[in-house]
């Protein structure tokens, strides 16, 4: 949401206000899980449609039109237009009054269309989950069907059946601020969590929206909004994959993206909305554009002015209109005039309708205002989020076995106000409805370690919400009178999501120096990087004992990351997105092409930076645990096999020192030649397991040779004979080796 929408939304609510109830906590009834969304089948379908024909048939023009704008909380909005079937869906309204209000107007309208009541419910409403990128690091995708289960859950109790996620663009880039909502930058992570986000939504009770379509996340430079360049091959293999899982598994709408590529804005983009998404991959539900974008086509430079701006996306497929109200403006004259036909608006409606039909929304009792008392908040929600949390802790380092604390330590020094103060952003604030409190770092520890070990701490920075410096002697004080320093790092609360590109990865320079001045006591010391995207850790990495990252860890995070300082929790994140040495290196990722000059004798007319290594500070799928696990006996079930099969193996997994734990086995595989250059490696197989002290565990993994090939520059998918090498680990620099040829 973009900022100016939020603080819009923060004054609204603030009218609405009951501040009696604002810290009331939920009370603790069983409730009911939600209806899930599904898209109906057989004969059921069948008879949507024919439903859908008698009501186009009774809609006048303006109705039609009405059904294909999407309005939301704002100045010009009023709510008499959804009575006037002005507008057949709502956005950023949160209170349940306000929800009712919506639904009894569109009951008074002349065809009482229910409407879809929209928002941005990605990883919370009241509780919240890990951010999207924190949740791709449990590398569990129970865990991250269970978060947007939540998510989706708690939206669903104040009126909400329409969630904007999941966001499954693809990156590379960490400069782009929205690379928290997505899963980091591997394929296949990204397409198996894109369908579980996709299901949990559902189950959850909210219809979903695939965003952002296409390629928004390979914005130039890391720029938001910025120009993208995508060839077609890449197209395929790397972006479309993420968006093929979320249709299978029954995403509602799609929306397009804010951004041109190859020089076509995708909200104007014919070819890849109504004759691709539309046609070649059968999509049935609605296409969305983004916030104004249709208006944006204009400041694209691709419409004159708003009517032309309506033909072109129009067009281009696009059925509902975000927020620039211009299909209200000129839609229904486009078509008197001839210029855009009926029968085209006639398939956008069907469209909308037959989300609405299999959303449920004609049979659904009105919304019940008790739903929020009673799902918001719950006990449930918080177990949700910490069993979550948990598993999304990546410890990056862990010099001489520091953490967890040993018995030794009588006093941890709490520095940073991130962990040192409450958070509690959320939907809720101000709505009256029961608000969800971020326990503090510092109670967390102390609720852990008890009167034997002194937890002190210094905010060092303005609020939890502004890392603006503070007082920075006050905290080195604080860290010299005790055994360790926890310092918590990162960014400010805005400055994540929508808008917040970086061109500068490192540490801010005040944070940089209030690190400085605790290492300087000589104390050991404990950083968490409590940031949105991959920070550049360079400078500081070798001169502290520890380091976790944790990317917006949600309600119970720093509950999570207490539990793991303390031993409480065997951390098992893994790293969704690598991580730099330095931003120049950016765009690093592991799955490159190879070079034709490779890195071998390290001199000048090999591929490399003369002022940087080439290789990044951590490595995609990294993530360290209090176990030492060790991998063994890899072995293939066969030594050749076709391209129809199935390239099955085992590996050995050992718990060889430290407690019970998880680790993610990690299967990488190169074609070693092909008619084009292939990946140094491609990650196609991994599992989460977990490990007894002292146990083994033989992993059997099986991928198939069709998930082995590559689209050419036509858009073909081909898959090749020959030999293709296999790599087995626990990050991607997995080592462990074997070969299997593939056959005709
Ligand atoms: C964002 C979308 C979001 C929409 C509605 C846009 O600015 O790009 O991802 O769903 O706003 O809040």
């Amino acid at each position: 949401m973009p900022i100016a929408v939020r603080w819009l939304l923060a004054a609204a609510l603030l009218l609405a206000v009951t501040p009696a109830s604002a810290q009331t906590p939920a009370p603790p009834v069983p409730a009911a899980p939600p209806v899930p969304r599904a898209w109906k089948t057989g004969d059921e379908a069948a008879a949507i449609e024919r439903r859908i024909d008698d009501l186009i048939a009774r809609m006048t023009l303006e109705e039609k039109v009405g059904q294909l704008n999407l309005w939301g909380r704002g100045d010009e909005f009023r709510m008499e237009w959804v009575e006037q079937g002005r507008t057949g869906a709502v956005m950023n309204f949160v209170t349940p009054s306000e929800i009712v209000a919506v639904q009894q107007h569109a009951a008074r309208s002349r065809l009482r269309i229910p409407p879809i009541i929209a928002l941005d419910a990605i990883n919370g409403f009241a509780t919240y989950m890990p951010q999207p990128l924190g949740q791709a690091a449990t590398f569990n995708p129970r865990l991250v069907e269970l978060a947007s289960y939540w998510s989706a859950r708690e939206a669903r109790a104040v009126g909400i059946n329409w969630t904007f996620a999941p966001m499954i663009d693809m990156t590379r880039d960490a400069r782009w601020g929205r690379v928290m909502e997505g899963a980091g930058e591997d394929v296949h992570l990204a397409s198996i969590l894109a369908a579980v986000r996709t299901i949990g939504y559902h189950r959850g009770g909210l219809a979903t929206s695939a965003k952002h379509y296409i390629g928004y996340g390979e914005a130039e430079s890391g720029r938001d909004y910025n120009s993208v360049w995508i060839p077609v091959s890449k197209l395929w293999d790397y972006h479309m994959p993420p968006f093929q899982a979320s249709l299978a598994a029954g995403v509602f709408t799609v929306m397009t993206s804010l951004s041109a590529m190859n020089g076509i804005a995708s909200t104007a983009d014919r070819h890849l909305v109504a004759d691709l998404l539309k046609g070649q991959l059968g999509f049935r539900g609605f296409v969305v554009s983004d916030f104004e974008s249709v208006k944006e086509l204009i400041a694209h430079g691709q419409a004159a002015d708003g009517s032309d701006a309506v033909r072109r996306a129009f067009g281009a497929g696009i059925d509902m209109d975000m927020m620039a109200g211009l299909y209200d403006a000129h839609l229904a004259r486009l078509v008197r005039d001839g210029a855009i036909p009926e029968a085209a608006v006639n398939d956008s409606v069907r469209r909308v309708l037959r989300v609405k039909m299999h959303m449920g929304l004609f049979e659904e009792a009105p919304y019940d205002p008790a739903l929020a008392r009673r799902d918001l908040g719950t006990a449930e929600a918080r177990a949700a989020s910490l069993e979550v949390a948990r598993e999304a802790v990546i410890l990056l380092r862990n010099e001489r076995g520091i953490l967890p604390f040993k018995p030794s330590v009588r006093s941890v020094a709490v520095i940073g106000s991130l962990a040192t103060h409450q958070a509690d952003w959320q939907y809720t604030e101000n709505a009256g409805l029961p608000r969800v409190i971020s326990p503090r770092l510092t109670d967390a520890l102390a609720a852990i370690l008890g009167s034997r070990v002194r937890v002190t701490s210094a905010p060092a920075f303005a609020t939890h919400c502004s890392l603006a410096a503070g007082d920075t002697a006050g905290a080195v004080a604080t860290a010299r009178a005790a055994d360790v320093a926890v310092v918590m790092l990162g960014e400010d609360c805005e400055q994540y999501g929508e808008g917040t590109s970086r061109a500068h990865l490192d540490l801010p320079a005040h944070q940089q120096a209030l690190l400085d001045a605790v290492i300087a006591t000589g104390k050991p010391v404990v950083v968490i990087m409590h940031t949105s995207r991959p920070f550049v850790l360079t400078r500081f990495i070798d001169r502290v004992a520890a380091v976790i990252q944790a990317f917006h860890l949600g309600t119970e995070g720093r509950t999570a990351i207490a539990e793991v300082l303390t031993g409480r929790t065997n951390p098992s994140g893994k790293l969704p997105m690598t991580f730099p040495r330095a931003t120049g290196q950016v765009p690093i990722y592991y799955d490159r092409l190879p070079t034709g000059r490779p890195r071998i004798k390290n001199f000048r007319y090999e591929t490399g930076y003369l002022d940087e290594s080439m290789e990044p500070l951590f490595p995609f799928g990294f993530g360290l645990s209090f176990s030492r696990f060790s991998f063994d006996q890899l072995a293939l079930a066969s030594a050749s096999v076709p391209r129809s099969g199935t390239v099955a193996g085992s590996v050995r997994l050992t718990n060889a020192a430290g407690p019970a734990g998880q680790e993610v086995v990690q299967v990488y595989v190169r074609q070693r030649v092909g008619e084009r250059s292939r990946p140094v490696r491609q990650l196609k197989f991994f599992q989460k397991v977990a490990v007894a002290a002292g146990g083994t565990q033989t992993v059997s993994f099986s991928i198939p040779v069709q998930s082995l090939g590559y689209h050419d520059d036509a858009g073909r998918y081909v898959v090749e004979p020959g030999t293709y090498d296999i790599f087995v680990g626990g990050d991607s620099n997995a080592a462990l080796t074997a070969s299997i040829t593939v056959t005709e």
